[in-house]
């Protein structure tokens, strides 16, 4: 079986990751597309991952390119293409900038890998993935954005920090948009199986809550010159391996909303958990919430919408 092709469409400082990433996880090989302003960056990250493969012990091939052309073929593409914030910006305040290069990316994406399974990071990421979707007029199981399994990863990390125990025991749902309206679920957080609710009061998770909504700003803050990139590369590739392995991994992701929770979303893409297998989004589970989780959902959805609409009048 010939190996998979994954394109990245952007390789900065998210991009750069995911190519290490998929290389150790032998997941496929990796093409680095960029527009830079130095012209060999793209090229010289994908051969200095190549030359470590020998100490890792990985097969993959990477290449660099400034050419989106060679996208031709792709099994899956994860666009992180566009600016990321600085001090004191909003996601939102991306969103003139990013939606042309979306737009870009996506017209290459739809005529060169049509089949393509397509996840895309760049913020402001529900009406940048609105966007793709609407560019390339894929299925909307083959588009998907990157920032539930993050943000769920995010409070799952606080949680554990907290409670002294290993973040990988602890599973969190954080739905809605990713932004200042996201919505962490305190009865849907386990500790290896136990309810939160069981170990920790609504008030202390309130403040785990309210950090994780700002645990994107937080890094920005820390970095200053970028916002955050080890933990939204290492959240996309696994939505790639469910992808490529046919996993069925379930998921928060930023996906397209039809009937499922009473309509309130229909058309638009946000933040829910869904199984991600060979087919891409598979299927999508509604979550029960209590009156003030769904008045907080629906608010987010209000966000979402809000910037979908800028995206239908813009573009
Ligand atoms: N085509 C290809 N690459 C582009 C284009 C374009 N039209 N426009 C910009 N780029 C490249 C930049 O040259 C840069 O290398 O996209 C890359 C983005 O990388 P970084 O600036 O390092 O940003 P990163 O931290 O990787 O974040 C990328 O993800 O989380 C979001 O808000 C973040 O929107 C940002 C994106």
């Amino acid at each position: 079986m010939a190996r998979k092709k994954i394109a990245l469409v952007g390789a900065g400082q998210i991009g750069g990751t995911m190519a290490l990433v998929l290389a150790q996880k032998q997941l496929g090989d990796v093409v680095l597309i960029d527009i830079p302003m130095t012209e060999g960056m793209p090229k010289g990250k994908a051969l200095d991952i190549m030359e470590g493969r020998s100490v890792m012990g990985t097969s993959c091939n990477l290449s660099g390119s400034t050419n989106y052309d060679d996208i031709a073929g792709a099994d899956v593409v994860i666009v992180t293409a566009g600016v990321p914030r600085k001090p004191g910006m909003s996601r939102d305040d991306l969103l003139g900038i990013n939606c042309g290069v979306i737009k870009d990316v996506g017209l290459k994406i739809k005529e060169l890998a049509p089949n393509a399974f397509v996840i895309v990071i760049t913020n402001p990421l529900d009406a940048m993935v609105y966007n793709m979707q609407k560019v390339t007029g894929f299925d909307s199981s083959k588009v998907i954005g990157m920032a539930g399994v993050l943000d769920s990863s995010r409070l799952a990390c606080f949680v554990a920090m907290e409670l002294g125990v290993s973040a990988e025991d602890v599973k969190a749902i954080v739905m809605g948009g990713h932004g200042d309206t996201m919505v962490s679920l305190y009865d849907c957080v386990s500790v290896g199986g136990i309810p939160l609710p069981q170990l920790m009061s609504k008030e202390k998770f309130d403040e785990l809550a309210a950090r994780t909504a700002n645990a994107g700003g937080e890094i920005v803050s820390l970095l200053v010159r970028g916002s955050a990139f080890y933990s939204p590369a290492t959240s996309a590739i696994k939505m790639a391996e469910a992808y490529l392995l046919d996993k069925k991994s379930v998921l928060t992701c930023a996906v397209k909303l039809n009937d499922e929770y009473q309509g309130k979303g229909k058309g638009l893409y946000c933040g829910v958990p869904c199984v991600i297998g060979a087919n891409g989004v598979e299927k999508i589970f509604e979550v029960k919430m209590n009156d003030a989780e769904m008045a907080a959902f629906e608010k987010s959805i209000e966000a979402c919408k809000k910037n979908a609409e800028w995206v239908d009048a813009n573009t």
